[in-house]
């Protein structure tokens, strides 16, 4: 026969007192000395059950009374004798005439001393509806005269009461794990174990007291949680967990799911020197490293400027936007060139087509002879190609054909001694060989202006050198994309470089992953799975950020798109409100400051922790609020074991 939920929620041992007082809100618990031995303390924060049901026989209680209250301790409550009990206890110290006296309390007092009260906060109430479990977050009703037993919970019901979740939210999830091919629903991650208090003695003596803690794929999968504490109390290694359970989640479920984090410490990369094991380092076939700067194992971020024509060109384009450039004609016309190539199916008229794309090509060549000019590395081997009519080839250099490549110096040579032709046949200004885009480019390139007066031309690409890597074949932004789709991870080690530039290029591979999800999910399909990590999070979605800024926008509005972000900072007061009040989950360990405490003491139930988190320092001891948890539950996280997840991971 199946045991009655709620029974198997009583452990008689556990018993520590009677309920004294309860109205909607609160409740006093009485407790002894003797009880509170039995069941190895009463921490602060402890979940109490209140409940008159008899577990050897709960069919038998009266139906208003098949319930069971869940409390939290949230201080001590004096009893109505206190002031007595203190004034005895006081007489007896004083009547003492040494530490180790013959000067006992007599049976009776002592036995009265014991008692005492707790003060504590209902969080809910559990109930059976169609054999299953139940939890109300609050009370329906209460009687003054109802004899309440307590019972303070451990392993297997503590087990239960930390991992409810409904049974509409597990249906929900049931088919969400169906629909993303799971065979057997969608999982849960072990992350923590329940800590109440940092001295953890008595309730957490030895591993086999520790109860786990799970969060649920459907809570943290396309959802914001916020990882928020004090540095060094361990927000890192929560992240570390996190990734790692998300590989397992996709491994074993064979869903991929692609992870992104933006390192900035270069933590998540490298081994370093305080941890051993990198995220890097225990997944090597599913990560893929990217660095500003190349160095061997990582990807170049940036983009090769001489065959991402459009990326190259945009970046200058927003940094002389961004900078301090004076504007003339020729940086105006060098801002206004748009570098889309020309496609065949745009055009009904092959010819017309071929003679466009010679344009774009000629376009390109200029451009690309100008970024020689300006000192920018060229990839090995690389030559300038390009289209030139028979008679022009002939009035330039009957001996050269552009379409076999030309050296950068060749083709500067090829478009001055153009440019110096077409002036004397065409002084009119009509049939020119060159549009206006590329005339602009040739301009640059020989520092004249339309007129021949002097301009710094391609000068004004010098500074922004550094923002290309001659190695790349492909957009980096799309390779990133692509790796996520492919269910890797992507770690962004952002430790290096120029922080300016950082910004930039992190900024725009947000946005690509962003638009390229949204497009996905515009049409109507199912966007891949991706989760995002951000660290030092204030720097992105910071109280005085737009929320129309590309951070804010994927932190709101990505979970359309099935993009998780998960954010770890230590300014609570510093994230963007609305982004705060829109995160589903949130971990906290140790804040230091009462403003900070307070922003976060408008959400939930987190006051109640109030002493634990303004206080306790403890490395990776957090309270924690998930989507499907009612009420904030106090869970130590596990150590990121970077031996282990290899021997899982294989
Ligand atoms: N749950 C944990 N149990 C034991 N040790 C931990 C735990 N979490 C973190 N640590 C250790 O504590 C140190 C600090 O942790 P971590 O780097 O995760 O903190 P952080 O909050 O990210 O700090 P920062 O603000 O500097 O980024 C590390 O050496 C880490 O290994
Ligand atoms: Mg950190």
């Amino acid at each position: 026969m199946q045991k009655n939920p709620l029974a198997q929620l009583i452990q008689e041992d556990q018993f520590v007192g009677w309920v004294c007082q309860l109205d909607y809100v609160q409740a006093v618990v009485v407790t002894n000395d003797l009880w509170k031995i039995q069941a190895r303390g009463i921490p602060l924060n402890c979940f109490l059950l209140a409940t008159a049901i008899d577990p050897k026989f709960p069919g038998e209680s009266k139906e208003t009374a098949r319930e069971i209250i869940l409390l939290r301790v949230s201080g001590s409550a004096a009893l109505p004798v206190a002031d007595q009990l203190l004034r005895a206890k006081v007489e007896n110290f004083k009547n003492r005439t040494a530490t180790i006296s013959a000067h006992e309390l007599d049976e009776v007092t002592k036995s009265e001393l014991q008692f005492s009260g707790l003060e504590c906060r209902v969080l809910g109430t559990f109930f059976e509806q169609n054999g299953a479990l139940r939890l109300g977050s609050d009370i329906e009703s209460y009687l003054n005269a109802a004899e309440l037993k307590v019972y303070c919970p451990k392993a297997a019901a503590l087990e239960t009461i930390i991992n409810y979740i409904s049974p509409e939210r597990a249906a929900a999830t049931a088919q969400e794990a169906v629909r993303l091919g799971f065979k057997s629903g969608l999982p849960r991650f072990p992350i923590g174990t329940v800590r109440y208090t940092s001295t953890d003695r008595l309730h957490r003596g030895d591993a086999t007291q520790y109860v786990k803690f799970y969060l649920n794929a459907v809570d943290f999968l396309a959802r914001r949680t916020a990882v928020l504490g004090m540095t060094r109390t361990g927000k890192s290694n929560t992240i570390k967990q996190l990734v790692s359970v998300v590989m397992r989640t996709s491994s074993q479920g064979g869903l991929k799911i692609g992870q992104i984090i933006y390192d900035l410490n270069g933590e998540y990369a490298n081994a370093n020197q305080q941890d051993k094991g990198s995220i890097a380092e225990v997944y090597p076939k599913d990560t893929i490293r990217y660095r500003i700067l190349p160095v061997p194992g990582f990807q170049p971020i940036l983009n090769n400027f001489y065959t991402q024509i459009q990326e190259g060109h945009s970046t200058v384009r927003a940094l002389i936007e961004a900078g301090q450039v004076p504007r003339s004609p020729d940086v105006e016309a060098f801002l206004s060139i748009t570098f889309d190539e020309p496609r065949r199916e745009d055009f009904e008229d092959e010819k017309v087509w071929v003679a466009q794309h010679a344009r774009y090509q000629r376009k390109t060549a200029a451009y690309q002879t100008v970024l020689a000019r300006a000192g920018f590395e060229l990839p090995a081997g690389f030559k300038i190609k390009f289209e030139a009519s028979h008679t022009v080839r002939q009035l330039v250099n009957p001996t050269v054909d552009p379409r076999d490549g030309l050296t950068p110096t060749q083709a500067a040579t090829w478009f001055d001694l153009a440019r110096q032709i077409q002036e004397q046949l065409y002084s009119t200004g009509t049939n020119p060989w060159f549009d206006p885009d590329t005339k602009a480019l040739v301009n640059l390139l020989l520092q004249k202006n339309d007129q021949g007066g002097y301009i710094p031309g391609y000068r004004m690409l010098q500074p922004y050198k550094e923002y290309h890597s001659p190695s790349r074949t492909s957009d980096v932004s799309d390779e990133i994309y692509k790796h996520l789709v492919d269910g890797k991870i992507v770690i962004l080690d952002l430790s290096v470089g120029d922080a300016a530039q950082r910004d930039r290029l992190s900024k725009r591979i947000a946005q690509h992953i962003f638009k390229s999800s949204m497009a996905n999910f515009n049409l109507g399909q199912h966007p891949p799975h991706i989760v995002i990590y951000i660290e030092e999070a204030h720097n992105l979605i910071g109280r005085n950020e737009a929320l129309t800024e590309t951070w804010p926008r994927i932190v709101k509005e990505g979970a359309k798109a099935r993009i998780a972000t998960v954010y770890a900072t230590q300014e609570v007061s510093s994230i963007h409100p609305n982004i705060l009040s829109n995160t589903e989950n949130i971990f906290v360990s140790h804040l230091n400051n009462e403003n900070e405490f307070r922003e976060l003491a408008k959400f939930y139930d987190f006051r109640d922790f109030e002493s634990s988190i303004m206080h306790t320092q403890d490395v990776g001891f957090n309270r924690v609020k998930t989507l499907s948890n009612p009420f904030v539950i106090p869970v130590q996280i596990d150590k990121f074991n970077p031996e282990l997840e290899k021997q899982r991971a294989g």
